[in-house]
């Protein structure tokens, strides 16, 4: 087995490496399979250009593994089997992605490039990553090095009920979010997730195409809300937790009001704004449960939605 960093041109690969970990457990267990089509290459570029030094490949060569056959992608010789990745923002370090084919599952890969995710993390910093809590194998993993389940974390989404109307928005003045306001949404991170998310949120709003909104009251920023062209409500974060449910609510109805059809936020348990929100506009439960699993807790997670649960 030979570890070593991605590159650019491995990027395809890890999306096959992705899905085909991902489907030999989901789809067995009646849940949703990962489609074809990459949709990830550009979130693991961002990963590349931030956390390079954190993203890495375990090589093997096929046959050595699969006794002789090409393996769940069918290819064979000398090729990535698995790979890991971390994110580090100031002491907040995010196991972004951690996927071994089936056929190198239970030797250690999995293990070793947990590790090999967090180079450069300092000793201090908290550790986190969102699981599946249908994976026991993961959960136990994460569990056994210290990173225990905090939250759970609920997928809601669907068609919003017809006739939802947008929020009022009191004293809160909504304006579009551009990349020049990155530096104001500081302020928010530190009272809400208490991370600097901003190399974050240029991505966000440039490369994945979110639309972006900054909400201020009395000139302040007070919250922003982020939204994805296939109906995600996220990152959305509040300096204030009683504006959660606005806020969320305003998401929902800029949504409904273009036509997005389905939306669709992954929402801690403790952060009962953005819940009921969600519930209000007749959504529903989309998938199994997922976990936030960390060394300690951090942050107020009863004023922000995830990005994504690669991302957090
Ligand atoms: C979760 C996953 C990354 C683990 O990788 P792996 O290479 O199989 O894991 P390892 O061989 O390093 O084993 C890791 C731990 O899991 C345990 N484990 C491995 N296979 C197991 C099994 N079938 N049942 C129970 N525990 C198992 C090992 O005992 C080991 O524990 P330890 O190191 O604390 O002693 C891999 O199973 C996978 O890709 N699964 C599908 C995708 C997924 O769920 N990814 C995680 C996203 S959060």
């Amino acid at each position: 087995m030979k570890y070593r960093r991605a590159e650019e041109a491995d990027l395809p690969r890890l999306f096959d490496v992705f899905r085909a970990a991902l489907n030999a457990y989901l789809v067995p267990a009646g849940q949703k399979g990962i489609p074809e089509g990459d949709d990830q290459t550009p979130a693991y570029r961002h990963f590349l250009r931030h956390d390079g030094q954190r993203l890495w490949a375990a090589e093997a060569v096929v046959e050595e593994l699969a006794g002789g056959g090409g393996g769940s992608l069918g290819v064979t010789g000398r090729q990535i089997v698995a790979w890991g990745s971390g994110l580090l923002r100031d002491d907040w370090w995010f196991l972004s992605g951690l996927f071994v084919l089936p056929e190198a599952q239970g030797l250690g890969i999995g293990g070793r490039l947990f590790e090999l995710a967090a180079t450069g993390a300092p000793p201090g910093a908290v550790r986190a990553t969102v699981t599946d809590s249908l994976q026991p194998i993961s959960n136990t993993l994460y569990a056994r090095r210290g990173l225990l389940p905090r939250e759970v974390l609920v997928e809601i989404g669907g068609e919003p009920r017809p006739g939802l109307r947008p929020p009022r928005l009191g004293r809160l003045e909504a304006e579009p979010l551009t990349t020049a306001s990155i530096p104001e949404l500081r302020e928010i991170d530190a009272a809400a997730s208490g991370v600097d998310r901003s190399v974050d949120h240029e991505y966000y709003l440039t490369v994945s195409g979110r639309r972006g909104w900054l909400l201020r009251r009395g000139g302040r920023p007070a919250a922003y809300v982020m939204l994805c062209k296939d109906g995600w409500i996220g990152p959305v974060a509040c300096v204030r937790e009683p504006d959660m449910y606005t806020v969320t609510a305003y998401a929902i109805a800029e949504l409904a009001a273009i036509g997005a059809g389905k939306v669709r936020s992954g929402v801690t348990g403790r952060c009962e704004g953005a819940q009921r929100a969600l519930w209000e506009a007749g959504l529903v439960f989309e998938s199994t449960p997922g976990l936030l699993l960390s060394s300690r807790p951090f942050g107020r997670l009863d004023r922000y939605l995830a990005a994504s649960y690669g991302m957090f």
